[in-house]
Parts: C-alpha cells; sequence; structure tokens
C-alpha cells in the first residue's frame, strides 16, 4: 500500500457542548439539521473501500461530529467500519464513555479516541462548559483502565497559550497516549486571538522543550502545526528534497478528504471549502476541478518562494480565517 487516504467523517453536529470557537456553532454559515442515515453510510463506505482499493491506499476514518457517539446510528456505523475491516478513530466528547461503551469501541476495531483539553480548568470550562474539564480527565482516565488508547488535542490561540505548557504536563501525568495542539482558526473575523508571528516562533519553541522535558512518560507529541518543520529546519533535524514531491504539510487537496454531516465534501472541516456533494463518487471529488483548485500550492504567498513549500505551507484555514484569500501567508509564519 502506498499510504494512507484518511476520511474525516462528520457524521453529526449534535452535541453537548457549544464551544465558543467551533466551527460548526460559531461559522457564519447555518448549521445543517442533516446527519447521515445508515444507507448512505453503507454506500459512502462502499465508495470509499473502492476508492483506496484502486489507488493502492489504506483507508483510515476519523469519526467525528460534534459528538459522533450522539448520532442515533453510531453502534451501527461502528459495525460496519469492523465488518469491512477499515481502521478508524474517534474524535469525540467525554459525556457518554462508559466502560461498556469503551469495551464495545476497542471490540470493532477503534484504534484512539480522541477528546479536547482547551486550556487549564477554568479556561477550558469557560471555552466548552462548566465541569467539562473534570469530565474530560475522567474519561482519559477511563480509556486507559479499559485499554482505549486516548489522545488529547488542543486548540491553541492567544486565549490559552500561555497555560498550555503546564496543561501539557497534566495531560502525561494523566497517561494520555497522545497529545498534540493545533492553531485556532478564525472563522467569523475573529482574528484577535491570533498570535502574532514571533509569539507564536516562542510558543514552539517553549513547547519544544515541554516536550523534551516530558519524553519517555508513555505520552507520544505529534508535532501537528506545519509551522513545526521550520522549528526542525532551524535545529537542522530537517532534511528537504528538491525535487517538486509533495512530502508532507497542508492536508488541503493531499489524500485527505472531509465529509460533512450533511454529505457536503470540503477540502478541510476548518474553513469553509465545499468541493462537492455525497453520492459523487469519491473519485471524482478528489480528482475534480474544484479540488484541484486547493493543489495550487505555488500560488501561496510567501510557501511560494520557500524551500519547505512541499513540507509545510503552513495551515491554509488560519490564512483563510484570518484574510479571507486561501493563499494568503500564513499569519503565524515568522519566515521573512
Ligand atoms: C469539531 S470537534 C469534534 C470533536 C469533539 N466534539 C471535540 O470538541 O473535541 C474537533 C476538534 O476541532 C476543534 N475546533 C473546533 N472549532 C475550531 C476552529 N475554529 N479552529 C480550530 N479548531 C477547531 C475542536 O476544539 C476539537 O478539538
Ligand atoms: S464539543 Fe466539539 S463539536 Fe461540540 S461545540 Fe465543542 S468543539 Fe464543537
Ligand atoms: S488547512 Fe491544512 S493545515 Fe490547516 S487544518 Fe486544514 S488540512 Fe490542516
Amino acid at each position: 500500500m502506498s499510504g494512507f487516504f484518511c476520511l474525516q467523517w462528520h457524521i453529526t453536529n449534535r452535541c453537548d457542548q457549544r464551544c465558543r470557537h467551533c466551527y460548526i456553532f460559531n461559522s457564519k454559515n447555518p448549521i445543517p439539521s442533516k446527519e447521515w442515515t445508515l444507507e448512505d453510510a453503507k454506500l459512502l463506505i462502499n465508495d470509499y473501500l473502492g476508492f483506496c482499493g484502486k489507488y493502492d491506499k489504506t483507508p483510515h476514518i476519523s469519526l467525528t461530529g460534534g459528538d459522533p457517539i450522539l448520532h442515533p446510528d453510531f453502534w451501527k456505523i461502528i459495525g460496519l467500519l469492523h465488518e469491512k475491516e477499515i481502521q478508524f478513530s474517534i474524535l469525540g466528547n467525554p459525556f457518554h464513555l462508559s466502560p461498556g461503551a469503551i469495551i464495545r469501541l476497542k471490540e470493532a476495531g477503534c484504534k484512539s479516541y480522541q477528546v479536547s483539553l482547551d486550556g487549564l480548568r477554568g479556561t477550558h470550562d469557560s471555552m466548552r462548559m462548566e465541569g467539562s474539564f473534570d469530565s474530560t480527565i475522567k474519561a482519559i482516565e477511563l480509556l486507559n483502565e479499559y485499554g482505549l488508547s486516548p489522545a488529547v488535542m488542543t486548540t491553541a490561540s492567544r486565549v490559552n497559550w500561555e497555560e498550555i505548557p503546564e496543561l501539557t504536563k497534566i495531560i502525561v501525568n494523566h497517561k494520555a497516549k497522545q497529545c498534540s495542539f493545533a492553531r485556532y482558526c478564525p472563522t467569523h473575523g475573529d482574528t484577535e486571538s491570533n498570535l502574532t508571528p514571533d509569539e507564536y516562533h516562542i510558543f514552539l519553541n517553549r513547547m519544544w522543550d515541554v516536550y523534551h522535558n516530558l519524553e519517555g512518560r508513555g505520552t507520544t507529541f505529534y508535532l501537528k502545526d506545519h509551522l513545526w518543520k521550520i522549528i526542525l529546519k532551524e535545529k537542522s533535524l530537517l532534511l528537504t528534497e528538491d525535487d517538486g514531491i509533495v512530502y508532507d504539510g497542508c492536508h488541503c487537496g493531499i489524500a485527505h478528504l472531509t465529509l460533512l454531516e450533511d454529505g457536503t465534501f470540503y477540502a478541510c472541516r476548518r474553513f469553509d471549502s465545499p468541493i462537492g456533494n455525497f453520492p459523487t463518487p469519491i473519485e471524482d471529488i478528489f480528482f475534480g476541478e474544484k479540488e484541484d483548485w486547493y493543489r495550487q500550492i505555488h500560488k501561496i504567498d510567501g510557501c511560494s518562494k520557500c524551500e519547505l513549500l512541499n513540507y509545510c505551507r503552513g495551515c491554509r484555514a488560519v490564512a483563510f480565517g484570518t484574510s479571507g484569500d486561501y493563499f494568503a501567508k500564513d499569519p503565524q509564519c515568522w519566515l521573512k
């Protein structure tokens, strides 16, 4: 197999929380009221497997929402993935995770369950919901107790960046198997929580030290933000090829698709990037003109002349959310 082709599948937007930063509830777009039916889920899964088979890709689904477990056919959809032996992980909430649910997920082949922590207790609860921090910590403990890998994601912005080093220690002390952060992508012109490029450079270096100090404690730190590539380059830890092949970086147009609750395909969920609708075959969506538009990486301001073009490209959703232009310079990139 020549690598993964990942599908981030939002099966519902039902959710117990209304987080201040959430792209579902705080974007300019109306919230779609539809969600996936079991019949359509079957068709989609068959199409996805056919696509991966044809292009020799390993399928991986990130099943998410909202909180995917709140979908009325959640367990049936999980059953379909199990039956077809598709690798999957869940990006969900902590509130409906019982020992029984965790055991069922494990038996169905779920690889990991990601929850979010967006700051220390006060900050997290003010962004999400009173009691959410403690529920999330309990969920991490329960996932560990019943043997399903807990992963923790943090959405970083000016609101919480100073708390993330301390939060990372808490995440490690609770034995999360994976820990990472991604930047907040402004959804309605709210750019005041963006960090400056210099602040972000300082922050990534600080997090590098935090990760090194916490090494060997059972948590893998995933360098999710592509601007980490600049840090790796600065530390002479990244060797780059100049052969025109896209090796890594922003997934828009590359080995990844997002599918919304209402059947709209997006290049990336973190900004308004519709590229077609189910039941159009994935092959036509992925190789279609609309998705091609997101692959014009030589038009990206700054990146087009950068030696890291084929490794980074920053986050196009942060660029779009900040300026309204997909091809704008990443607002936190500190390279001149
Ligand atoms: C939409 S949620 C779905 C899973 C689950 N409900 C949760 O909150 O983790 C997936 C992730 O997207 C993040 N997210 C939501 N809105 C965002 C935005 N505007 N920019 C960046 N990340 C965002 C959430 O914080 C969460 O980590
Ligand atoms: S819990 Fe997740 S899906 Fe629900 S509002 Fe918060 S970020 Fe959005
Ligand atoms: S725009 Fe690219 S880097 Fe940003 S979240 Fe989407 S796929 Fe990831």
